[in-house]
């Protein structure tokens, strides 16, 4: 078994190795390097990020592999390839090869992004031996190391390498997927605090809602910062400036407020009855908080904002705590 891990944990180490070489030794790959040029990667953070090119073809890496003693079934085991026989394809054609590292920076999967048009956009190793998606971030390698004291979580591939880019050592990527329990509980072993830093889209904030007690739940402490004017932070650093990010991070929300921000766009905050709505749906949240003084001081802040009378909330949160009982 740790044997069979092993020899896939070589299989995708020599994989990167592979995506390296021919991003940067073949004709070919200056494709990809151009591509990272318009992207604004610098060879400092290609590097260290290990980005790679899956070249046009149809059994390379399989070949590559095979020659250095892999047999059919470690390849495919690792991710890498499909069909056996005289029948073996690449998983990985033409894109530009993001390695995914786990937490101890071994290369256990990869991300790989055609440029240009085409689907699926992104395509992910699938899930195998050495790598459970649910329990990795990328960019965990080098977060875990920073001396920034939280980790900034944003949705891909792309943002983290901004922020790195940026200065911002301590981002993550969640993989294309629902944050999940096992990610809150890799990043409580590094620090107790998180930003959570989505797209500016529906989806982005959907995904933060979603985010949030589960993080919360972990212990860890969770703020949530809404990208003024772009889509998402890759496009807002480069664009605006790491000092203009550094001051949005200072900014980033309590989760309660968070809440209260999207419900007012959601309802609307200028009829009694959207009004209503938003703080029954907040009553709800302040609910939820067990510490009583830290709860106390959230409906004073609530109520504060939303201008209503501290004591009706109260009541409305006192209410629906006697009910859930
Ligand atoms: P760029 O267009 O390169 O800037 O990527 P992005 O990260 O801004 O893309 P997007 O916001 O659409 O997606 C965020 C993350 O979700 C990506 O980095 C991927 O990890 C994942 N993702 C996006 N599209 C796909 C897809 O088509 N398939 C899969 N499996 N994952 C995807
Ligand atoms: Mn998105
Ligand atoms: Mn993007
Ligand atoms: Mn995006
Ligand atoms: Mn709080």
């Amino acid at each position: 078994r740790l044997m069979r891990r092993n020899r896939l944990l070589e299989i995708t180490t020599e994989a990167a190795r592979y995506f390296y070489y021919q991003l940067t030794r073949t004709e070919q790959g200056k494709h990809a390097l151009g591509y990272l040029d318009s992207r604004k990667v610098t060879e400092e953070f290609r590097r260290r990020f290990g980005l790679g090119y899956a070249p046009i073809s149809r059994d390379g890496l399989y070949r590559f592999l095979q020659s250095k003693g892999y047999g059919d079934d470690e390849i495919r085991g690792a991710g890498l390839s499909n069909g056996g026989g005289e029948k073996v394809y690449d998983r990985f054609f033409n894109r530009l090869m993001f390695p995914i590292f786990d937490a101890q920076g071994r290369a256990i999967a990869f991300g790989g992004r055609v440029m240009g048009s085409g689907e699926p956009k992104y395509l992910n190793s699938p899930e195998t031996e050495i790598f459970n998606k649910r329990k990795n971030l990328y960019g965990m390698q080098i977060a875990k190391k920073s001396r920034r004291g939280k980790i900034l979580v944003v949705e891909g591939y792309m943002d983290v390498l901004s922020l790195h880019q940026a200065g911002f050592d301590n981002a993550v990527a969640s993989l294309g997927t629902a944050l999940t329990k096992e990610q809150a509980l890799l990043m409580k072993k590094y620090v107790s605090d998180v930003v959570l830093i989505y797209d500016s889209d529906q989806a982005g904030t959907k995904a933060a809602q979603r985010a949030i007690p589960i993080l919360e739940d972990t212990g860890l402490y969770v703020k949530v910062l809404r990208i003024p004017g772009y889509k998402d932070p890759d496009e807002f650093i480069k664009n605006k400036s790491r000092e203009e990010f550094e001051a949005l991070i200072q900014e980033a929300l309590d989760p309660i407020d968070f809440e209260m921000v999207v419900l007012n766009s959601q309802t609307g905050a200028d009829t009694v009855e959207g009004k209503v709505k938003t703080l029954k749906a907040l009553a709800q949240r302040l609910s939820e908080i067990s510490n009583p003084l830290e709860r106390e001081l959230h409906i004073r802040d609530v109520a504060q904002k939303m201008q209503v009378d501290e004591q009706s909330l109260k009541r409305e949160v006192d209410e629906i705590q006697r009910m859930s009982g």
